[in-house]
């Protein structure tokens, strides 16, 4: 019975009511790949420059980036003068940014695409350029002026303290300006390291979406680093995913140097459980058509996509023989479950796995690989699910529920109380009441 209650819990009521990222937002921002190069001689297609945005807006166009969904684009830390001007405002690197910030918010929109930049709420960017702090006002007119779509607030330099109305002020400057403003708060990456629990409450209600945790980089170690934190912490974190506010395990590394491509397809299947940002960091001039697919593939977008914007969970941890499952309900009463292997040895093994193991209700199934390496097959109610994994790798499935005739799957509300198996202690379908 309690359980059946939980099953009609109450979601969260306030959030930021801006309109914006009703689904995570995905788009392409500098900082993984080309972090703060500023020497434009060395780096002549690599430092952070308009040259570099605009190349990069034409391809998002070109490539069919934006189509698939990627439709911001982000200038993230490096991009100002080091001193703000006479009159106190930000000015964007005169030698890399010529045009200026309007110019290149306006060809960004000629594109079709929407426009992200970077500041810091404190004395200074982590970069050490001029932050936000004494200059608030001043500096929402400044970007809201360039027409800025996306403003990513870091932390560096400001103590929690200061946070806490920091970050609340800002975005009701932001709101004040009429111009909607998708707003990332880097805030609580700032507390947990320092084991200060944030208030996820109060953080949905002010920004779009928020880092938790530690930076990316480009490995398969920090992206397993991260995937163990969000796994570990899932309890307290993902009641506050929803349409308009995103827990944000940061970017993509998919293209760059660092995962191999079974890796690559794990961050991609993780992040569209996880309901999180999809913000490409990749020299789209030299992305490798493996990788190209992974981003692309529109199932998967699909996924992140899901209306419902009820982030997934990690349902199965298995350290002793480095198994992890990963699984989302979706808005059309489908699963995706992706299932990941951190073995490092060489064999694919054939595993097998039962509906609760999966935490989906056991009933039957049509399987959808996500990654189209498989036919599509079927799973009864009784039967378990094998498949083969590869070292480092993922297999991602959609698991759409079957009946004996479409009859029994008309409603999906009745179908889900009627087949929910309540010993498998369904977590998927519990929702925390967060007011
Ligand atoms: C400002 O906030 C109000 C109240 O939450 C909301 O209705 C409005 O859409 C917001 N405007 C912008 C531009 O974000
Ligand atoms: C920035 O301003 C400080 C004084 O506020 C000055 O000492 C410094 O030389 C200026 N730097 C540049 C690059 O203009
Ligand atoms: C978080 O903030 C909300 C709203 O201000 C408050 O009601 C709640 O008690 C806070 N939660 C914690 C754990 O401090
Ligand atoms: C999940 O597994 C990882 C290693 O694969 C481990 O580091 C972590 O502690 C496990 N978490 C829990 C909650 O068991």
């Amino acid at each position: 019975m309690l359980r059946l209650l939980l099953i009609c819990g109450v979601s969260l009521t306030q959030a930021l009511d801006n309109g914006l990222a009703l689904t995570p937002p995905m788009g392409w921002l500098t900082w993984q790949r080309y972090r703060c190069l500023t020497d434009c001689t060395t780096y002549p297609d690599e430092c952070i420059s308009e040259k570099l945005i605009k190349r990069t807006a034409d391809m998002l166009v070109d490539e069919g980036y934006l189509e698939a969904g990627y439709d911001y684009i982000g200038i993230d830390d490096c991009w100002m003068e080091k001193n703000r001007s006479a009159s106190g405002k930000l000015v964007p690197d005169r030698e890399r940014f010529p045009s200026g910030m309007k110019m290149l918010g306006k060809y960004v929109h000629s594109k079709g695409l929407k426009f992200g930049i970077y500041q810091d709420y404190g004395t200074k960017t982590c970069a050490g350029y001029p932050g936000v702090m004494g200059h608030e006002q001043t500096d929402v007119d400044t970007l809201v002026s360039w027409g800025v779509d996306y403003i990513k607030l870091d932390g560096c330099y400001s103590k929690p303290e200061e946070m806490k109305t920091g970050y609340p002020d800002f975005g009701r400057m932001l709101n004040k300006t009429g111009r909607p403003v998708l707003y990332s708060c880097s805030w609580p990456a700032y507390l947990e390291p320092d084991s200060i629990l944030p208030n996820y409450t109060v953080i949905a209600e002010n920004c779009n979406l928020w880092r938790n945790w530690d930076d990316i980089e480009d490995s398969w170690q920090s992206l397993l680093g991260i995937m163990n934190w969000f796994g570990d912490n899932q309890e307290r974190l993902a009641p506050f995913a929803g349409p308009g506010h995103w827990n944000d395990p940061d970017m993509l590394l998919v293209g760059n140097y660092g995962l191999s491509l079974d890796q690559a397809r794990v961050q991609m299947a993780v992040w569209a459980v996880l309901a999180a940002p999809l913000l490409i960091s990749a020299d789209l001039a030299r992305m490798r058509p493996e990788f190209k697919e992974i981003l692309l593939n529109r199932d998967i977008i699909a996924v992140n996509q899901d209306p419902l914007g009820k982030q997934g969970l990690r349902v199965y941890n298995d350290s002793k023989h480095h198994r992890q499952i990963w699984t989302r309900k979706l808005s059309d009463n489908s699963y995706a479950v992706a299932f990941v292997s951190t073995r490092v040895d060489g064999v694919p093994y054939a595993v097998s796995f039962s509906h609760g193991d999966m935490k989906i209700p056991a009933q039957n199934y049509r399987v959808q690989d996500l990654y189209n390496e498989e036919e599509d097959r079927k799973l009864g109610a009784d039967e378990t699910f094998t498949t083969r994994i590869n070292p480092t790798g993922v297999k991602f499935f959609k698991f759409i529920p079957v009946g004996q005739s479409e009859e029994d799957f008309k409603d999906p509300e009745e179908h889900t109380l009627k087949n929910v198996n309540f010993n498998t202690d369904n977590d998927l379908d519990k929702t925390v009441v967060v007011v």
